[in-house]
């Protein structure tokens, strides 16, 4: 969507939307072309050809120096009340319903959503976003491919030109990076190999200041990544180390490393998955997605802070040099790994990128990863489960952001139960897997394992990194999840 901000009104718009409150009393004198808006607005919603319960829309005309005008009304419902995720539904459903009807140019009168109760930022914040990540639409590979939808919204301000430009614009940049981790995400597995990954990445960050190094199958062999080795090998398509390095910060100042699970198809191995379970594998590399967003974003905001990001990718697939049950492997810490169950597949690469991540002296590792069926038992489809090992403080901020931002992240504890369990093996140091039950915890103890004495949070997003229905936040598949929480905690360091 193209934005365009401004203190005039535009001549000749034919469509016109104002946000309206659920009480009328609550409704403020609204100026058009130096035309009061208010008797016609309250007449109409008297007839009830408006309406003001929250993301309710409405298309009426309106006549505007005797000339008629399409008036598209949303509704804010009690503008004593509203919050980020109100503002969410309101310029999601807007933009959704300006798509629909093939609205390509409109004015919007932002007074008309701004209210003493809440801050103009998170209205303007919001829209931004919205106006992207709302309207995604993902059909390369349909013949029958709908043209984008690229309108032109006319922003009308009274006041504030510069700020409010600003923060929608920032607002945007998140929602242009969640539909940049979900075009990744899409594509399907058979064409985002663990190398073409490495490719697109390399392309995005080319001539700008995140410099990528990527790591082949060989040097991930010969380096000692032996749990990333042991992963990929098993298919035709190698796997990759992807290393992003963003130095937004002073030289000596200690990085952030984001660690994202990259497994561009998950079948489970000789473990292997259920034909119904294997569906949807493709995501399972939508937490490395969500890191490549997160440093898009820390790049095109010039965050003042060093970030790494690394993605452990692989395909997890079944050939007679793939990894089986009973199988030892030397970590890239040197210790061993008795893998008893191969679709335990991303603790494993997980592991060893965690363990890559602490040679970079980072302040915090986080690792965001589509890691376990339990975690979606625990907390349903809707909610990321966060772990942390020596990190409680920086793990506190980051559940209090979720909150703000309309994402929902809810701890899960690593105790001695889980630190001992990841111990049990006949033969080995680790073990990949237990047959009992806390499978989400036993995971989050292995990869904090690998981080040593070096605060690591662990964020398990398998339920939460795809939806299975659309909403006012855009089409079902990939989310971008964490995206939104993790952009506001980078900015707040
Ligand atoms: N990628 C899956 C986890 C997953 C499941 C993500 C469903 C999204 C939706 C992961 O690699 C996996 O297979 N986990 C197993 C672990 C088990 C073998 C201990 C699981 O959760 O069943
Ligand atoms: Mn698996
Ligand atoms: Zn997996």
């Amino acid at each position: 969507m193209n934005i365009h901000i401004n203190s005039t009104n535009q001549d000749d718009m034919q469509t016109l939307i104002i946000g309206v409150p659920e009480h009328m009393n609550q409704l403020k004198d609204i100026v058009y072309h130096e035309q009061s808006l208010i008797d016609d607005l309250n007449v109409l919603k008297k007839n009830h050809i408006i309406q003001g319960a929250i993301g309710k829309l409405a298309t009426s005309i309106i006549y505007i120096q005797q000339q008629p005008k399409r008036l598209v009304t949303v509704g804010l419902g009690n503008v004593k009340e509203l919050t980020y995720a109100d503002y969410l539904i309101i310029w999601g459903n807007v933009f959704q319903f300006l798509k629909q009807e093939h609205i390509t140019e409109a004015e919007l009168l932002l007074t008309s959503f701004l209210s003493p109760h809440i801050e103009e930022d998170v209205v303007t914040k919001t829209l931004g976003l919205q106006s992207e990540q709302a309207i995604y639409q993902f059909d390369n590979y349909k013949s029958d491919k709908r043209a984008p939808y690229q309108p032109d919204l006319y922003v009308n301000v009274d006041r504030d030109l510069e700020k409010i430009e600003t923060n929608i614009q920032e607002g945007r940049t998140i929602g242009e990076a969640i539909n940049l981790a979900r075009e990744f995400s899409q594509i399907p597995p058979n064409l985002l190999t663990p190398q073409y990954f490495a490719e697109l990445v390399l392309q995005r960050f080319k001539d700008s200041s995140v410099k990528v190094d990527i790591k082949d199958g060989q040097s991930i062999q010969s380096e000692g990544f032996g749990l990333i080795h042991a992963v990929g090998k098993g298919s035709m398509h190698e796997p990759r180390v992807i290393t992003m390095r963003y130095e937004g910060g002073r030289n000596n100042e200690k990085p952030i490393v984001l660690v994202g699970k990259g497994i561009t198809y998950d079948s489970g191995g000789y473990s292997i998955k259920s034909k119904t379970g294997m569906q949807t594998m493709k995501f399972d590399m939508c937490g490395a997605a969500n890191v490549v967003a997160m440093i898009e974003v820390a790049r095109q905001l010039a965050l003042p802070i060093n970030i790494i990001g690394i993605i452990a990718s692989a395909e997890n697939m079944i050939n007679d040099k793939a990894m089986k049950p009973d199988d030892v492997y030397t970590a890239l810490s040197g210790e061993t790994v008795e893998v008893l169950n191969t679709d335990a597949e991303g603790r494993l690469v997980l592991g060893d990128a965690v363990a890559y991540a602490t040679q970079f002296q980072p302040q915090v590792i986080l690792d965001f990863a589509t890691l376990t069926g339990a975690a979606i038992v625990a907390l349903g489809e809707d909610k990321a489960a966060a772990f942390e090992s020596n990190a409680r403080e920086q793990l506190n901020t980051i559940l209090t952001i979720s909150k703000t931002v309309d994402e929902q992240v809810f701890e899960l504890p690593i105790t001695n139960t889980e630190r001992q369990l990841i111990k049990n093996s006949d033969v080995a140091d680790l073990v990949n897997h237990t047959n009992g039950q806390g499978k989400a915890l036993f995971a989050a103890s292995f990869i904090s394992h690998f981080s040593g004495s070096v605060p690591h949070l662990h964020f398990d997003i398998a339920g939460p990194a795809t939806t299975n229905k659309m909403s006012h936040k855009g089409p079902k598949g990939p989310t971008g999840y964490m995206i939104p929480t993790i952009v506001e905690w980078l900015k707040s360091l």
